[in-house]
């Protein structure tokens, strides 16, 4: 590796003599050049601004970050990723990893222009030990495509979200919260081992004994702070044979829509306290009614027991569909979102998601889902919006239960501080654009990014759950004061601070929530 990195310099150092010329600021071209001296394979590959494929490339999950990367790398060997990495470091850029593109932020293209962004979706190795049970994957991979994996591998499962095109990178870093996981957990409390490269280049191979400190921090707060990883190593189990799912459907009043709101939600937070462990739920508030998803392992009659004790808070739904299913069945059937398929996904291109989110240790107050109906009630006007380039706005409130397994203290990761969250709330504007986006900022609603900020602010303003903002770092926001201890955990931060120093002490890895240098 050291020769590689004296080879690197020299190639480096040939370039700076060579871009006297170019209109280029030097240490740009120098490191671009130092770029394309890393790529070893033939299968890697390079986009930068002047590429054709560089706008396509820049397109996380939908059109509605618009950031321009100095380049971006896609690598497809650790020696390349370490390469590249040392090049960073020669010309002291930033740099943002990249799974599955679905950071909120976009802080997989970096915080701000001119990241150089290491891309993994080349990495795609798969393999199960049937003796362990313990997975081999890609963090590039996505999660239908694992859950693909792992089922053809004899009928196995990893928890995990439900959205296939999820990248299982940053998914299985920051949580990893989805239909099974009161009962297996979040997917990183699956995690055995992982490979990073970190912030000098150096191949870590991680796991609960060789690197202790790595493997508590990454759990939880490994997301773009210290280092690249390029592989995952997964506690897998045994699939249940059946899975039922439940979606019910509560009308709301659309003039006074805040009874049905407080008794729905109220009873959920009552109910998520006492439901086993085998049922998982989300409540999804909507404009003119709310929806009711549970996933129970076992069968529909199970299932009709576990879920009367929420209509005995609630109620009854006026609609209800119950399917029953193998978890593949069940995995499918989730994956309704985008399209009921676990296959890779395309890239939407008329879709926008401004979401902010906190999770709660105490049922949220009647105040507190007063903001909630205001804001998606208020958010009307905005249909066939002012700039005329939506087609719809879906104003929403999600809660999930958390609890079961999500809540496994004895984790050893910095993903315990969230231990006692009663559920996340994600509150977001969902908006399709009129027509389709052919670059990143394209077809813009500038109304409805205010709209859901101020939705934001106000849900933050009102928080009655603890006396500092507490939130899930997977549904990660810029705008939340004191994000450091909302996302990590305020007494995790002097001992990540210790670990970054160790993995990356020129701070490369960095985003506006990146763990600092003590
Ligand atoms: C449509 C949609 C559905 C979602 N559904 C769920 C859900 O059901 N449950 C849930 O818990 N969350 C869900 N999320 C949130 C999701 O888990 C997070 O956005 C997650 O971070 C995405 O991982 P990614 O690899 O796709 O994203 P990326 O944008 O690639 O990465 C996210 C963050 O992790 C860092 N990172 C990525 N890869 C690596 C790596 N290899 N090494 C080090 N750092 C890395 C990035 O720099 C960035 O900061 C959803 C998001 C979207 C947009
Ligand atoms: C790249 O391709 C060439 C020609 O096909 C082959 O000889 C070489 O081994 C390949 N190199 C790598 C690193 O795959
Ligand atoms: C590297 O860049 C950061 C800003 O991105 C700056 O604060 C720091 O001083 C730079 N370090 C060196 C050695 O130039
Ligand atoms: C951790 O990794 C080391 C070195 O790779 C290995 O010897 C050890 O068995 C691993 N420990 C666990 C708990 O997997
Ligand atoms: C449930 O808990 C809330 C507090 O969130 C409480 O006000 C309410 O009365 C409880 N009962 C029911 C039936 O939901
Ligand atoms: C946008 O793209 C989708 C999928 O490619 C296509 O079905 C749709 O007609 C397009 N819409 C517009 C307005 O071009």
């Amino acid at each position: 590796m050291a020769i590689q990195f004296r080879a690197l310099a020299i190639i480096a150092g040939l370039t700076i003599h060579g871009i006297i010329s170019s209109v280029e600021a030097l240490p740009t071209t120098g490191l671009l050049d130092c770029l394309k001296g890393a790529q070893s394979s033939n299968g890697s590959f390079l986009n930068t601004a002047t590429s054709q494929g560089y706008d396509q490339d820049r397109m996380n999950f939908g059109p509605i970050v618009d950031r321009r990367p100095i380049a971006i790398f896609h690598p497809d060997t650790v020696d390349e990723v370490a390469a590249a990495i040392k090049c960073a470091a020669m010309f002291n850029a930033t740099i943002a990893p990249r799974s599955g593109g679905h950071s909120f932020t976009g802080y997989s293209l970096g915080g701000s222009d001119g990241a150089l962004v290491i891309d993994v979706s080349r990495f795609q190795q798969f393999s199960l030990d049937p003796k362990t049970k313990i997975a081999t994957v890609g963090a590039g991979m996505r999660l239908g495509p694992l859950y693909i994996n792992l089922w053809n591998a004899g009928k196995y499962l990893v928890p995990g979200g439900s959205c296939p095109s999820v990248g299982v990178g940053g998914h299985a870093l920051g949580g990893g919260l989805g239909p099974v996981g009161r009962k297996f957990g979040m997917l990183l409390h699956s995690i055995v081992s992982l490979t990073m490269v970190d912030g000098q280049g150096r191949v870590r191979h991680i796991n609960a004994t060789s690197e202790p400190e790595l493997f508590w921090a990454m759990r939880g707060a490994g997301g773009g702070s210290f280092g690249l990883v390029t592989e995952f190593q997964f506690q897998a189990y045994k699939a249940p044979s059946k899975i039922s799912t439940l979606f019910a459907t509560y009308p709301v009043d659309s003039i006074s829509p805040m009874d049905q709101y407080l008794k729905l939600i109220h009873a959920f937070g009552n109910w998520s306290k006492v439901a086993p462990e085998d049922a998982t739920a989300v409540l999804i508030v909507n404009r003119d009614d709310v929806e009711l998803m549970v996933t129970v392992i076992g069968s529909e009659n199970k299932a009709k027991e576990v879920v009367n004790e929420y209509y005995k808070l609630a109620g009854k739904p006026m609609h209800t569909t119950w399917d029953e299913g193998s978890w593949y069945e069940t995995a499918k059937l989730l994956a309704l979102f985008e399209g009921g398929t676990l296959e890779m996904p395309l890239t939407p291109s008329s879709f926008y998601l401004a979401g902010h989110s906190l999770v709660y240790r105490e049922p949220m107050s009647d105040k507190e889902i007063s903001i909630i109906s205001n804001s998606i009630h208020q958010a009307l006007h905005l249909d066939g919006n002012t700039e005329g380039n939506t087609d719809g706005i879906y104003p929403y409130a999600m809660l999930e239960a958390w609890g079961g397994k999500i809540d496994n203290p004895a984790s050893s990761s910095v993903f315990d501080h969230h231990h006692g969250v009663l559920y996340s709330v994600q509150y977001a504007f969902q908006w399709f654009a009129s027509g389709n986006a052919t670059k990143p900022g394209d077809q813009q609603c500038s109304d409805c990014l205010q709209a859901s900020a101020q939705f934001g602010q106000e849900m933050q303003a009102a928080y009655s759950s603890g006396p500092v903002l507490e939130a899930y770092q997977n549904y990660i926001e810029q705008d939340i004061p004191n994000a450091l201890w909302a996302y990590y955990g305020a007494a995790n931060l002097p001992r990540l601070q210790q670990v970054k120093k160790n993995a990356d002490p020129m701070n490369l890895f960095s985003f506006p929530h990146s763990i600092p240098l003590p």
